[in-house]
């Protein structure tokens, strides 16, 4: 039997749930042509959102193009504008002709060759002579607003793993250039997110970087209880296995609303029932869980040095004021500096999250795992 829960893949139709709101405000920014950055921690759900906004506008808007990137393994701008170039010309063709024709049409100073695979049809890409697109590449930054104004389409660009650009060579210079051609765009939209959030902010939030003040901010949130207990057992439902609110409510709570790790331990919950899931078979995937992970979390935590390691001891035991004079001589925290660069450090690493004065943990299984097995021995 097909098992009911989705992680590690973006969350589609049955599987999406709430986001109602945001879906709506990320919809009417894509209509409105304006630039959207999304921000979260990972796994939170900023892919599966953005696919779903963007097939839900294709549908309500015929003259609408989504064209979707994945930075994952782009490492320099070479590799980035030929990426770029393919999508949107192949986001604006919907036959291998119009490919062909609007290739031929929308350069002309980079002459790129196309290359077609065993089937023509879905199989045809373009390939540049990087020393070209080296001397013009505005042409390429600029080839969406330009197909979009020729064909009167509202092209929408939707960039995943953005902060990649960070990492280019001469990434300030290079992301000036972006900006100053995507701000001028009045056909096309960009859509901008990653999973390292740390990175999303410096790229976004730094007012000395280039993409300070792009377009509209969205700090996702976690989703709320009630959709999460709603969507447990109606998936549980839907595949003849019973659960009641409050043992979904358990599995929320462990999970601290974690989208991914809700839908996880809900996956492994769901393996273990027969017939009725109960806390107590909530209990024991979840310490499952926990074990399957640990070994990745061994291998985190070894990269720690030791004054991080005591500012995660403080923090796992709840806390507040880790820089009084008392908490430190407890957890062996050498001065209030060394706490606040074990802070930054572990921030950077992705382990916390500092936002608006609160520190907390992103992956809620790490820190429990810290809590309990780590620390506890
Ligand atoms: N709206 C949703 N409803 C239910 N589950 C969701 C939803 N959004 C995300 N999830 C769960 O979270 C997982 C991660 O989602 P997704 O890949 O969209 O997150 P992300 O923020 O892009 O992650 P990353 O930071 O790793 O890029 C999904 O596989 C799914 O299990
Ligand atoms: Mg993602």
């Amino acid at each position: 039997m097909e098992t009911p829960f989705v992680f590690g893949k973006i969350a589609t139709d049955k599987n999406f749930t709430d986001r109602e709101q945001e879906t709506a405000h990320v919809i009417s920014n894509f209509e409105s042509l304006i630039n959207t950055i999304i921000i979260s921690p990972r796994r939170w759900g900023k892919s599966s959102l953005v696919h779903k906004a963007a097939t839900t506008a294709c549908d309500l808007n015929k003259d609408m193009r989504i064209c979707a990137l994945d930075l994952f393994n782009v490492r320099n701008e070479e590799h980035f504008y030929s990426l770029l170039a393919q999508t949107v010309i192949r986001a604006a063709s919907s036959r291998w002709e119009e490919i062909v024709e609007n290739t031929m049409k929308f350069f002309s100073q980079i002459v790129p060759k196309l290359v077609f695979g065993n089937d023509p049809i879905n199989d045809v890409s373009l390939d540049f002579d990087w020393e070209q697109v080296k001397r013009n590449p505005d042409e390429i930054l600029d080839l969406a607003e330009n197909i979009a104004k020729a064909k009167g389409l509202k092209i929408v660009v939707c960039i995943d793993e953005f902060q990649n650009i960070a990492e280019f060579d001469e990434p300030d210079y290079f992301q000036k250039r972006l900006r100053s051609h995507w701000q001028r765009h009045q056909h096309v939209a960009y859509c901008l997110y990653g999973s390292k959030r740390h990175m999303m902010l410096k790229v976004f939030t730094d007012s000395s970087k280039p993409f300070y003040k792009f377009g509209d901010l969205i700090f996702l949130n976690k989703i709320e209880t009630p959709y999460m207990v709603g969507f447990i057992r109606e998936r549980f439902a839907a595949t003849g296995k019973q659960v009641d609110d409050d043992t979904c409510r358990y599995i929320v709570e462990l999970s601290e609303n974690h989208p991914y790790y809700v839908q996880q331990l809900a996956q492994l919950s769901w393996l273990r029932t027969e017939h009725v899931c109960s806390r107590e078979i909530v209990g024991e995937a979840h310490s499952s869980l926990v074990e399957q992970l640990s070994l990745l979390f061994v291998t985190i935590t070894e990269t720690l040095t030791t004054q991080q390691l005591n500012y995660l001891r403080a923090l796992v035991a709840g806390e507040r004021s880790i820089t009084s004079t008392e908490v430190m001589y407890r957890y062996r925290i050498s001065s209030p500096t060394a706490a606040i660069r074990s802070r930054q450090a572990l921030v950077e690493k992705d382990i916390l999250d500092y936002k608006a004065g609160e520190i907390s943990f992103q992956d809620p299984i790490y820190a429990y795992w810290l809590k309990y097995y780590y620390f506890a021995k």
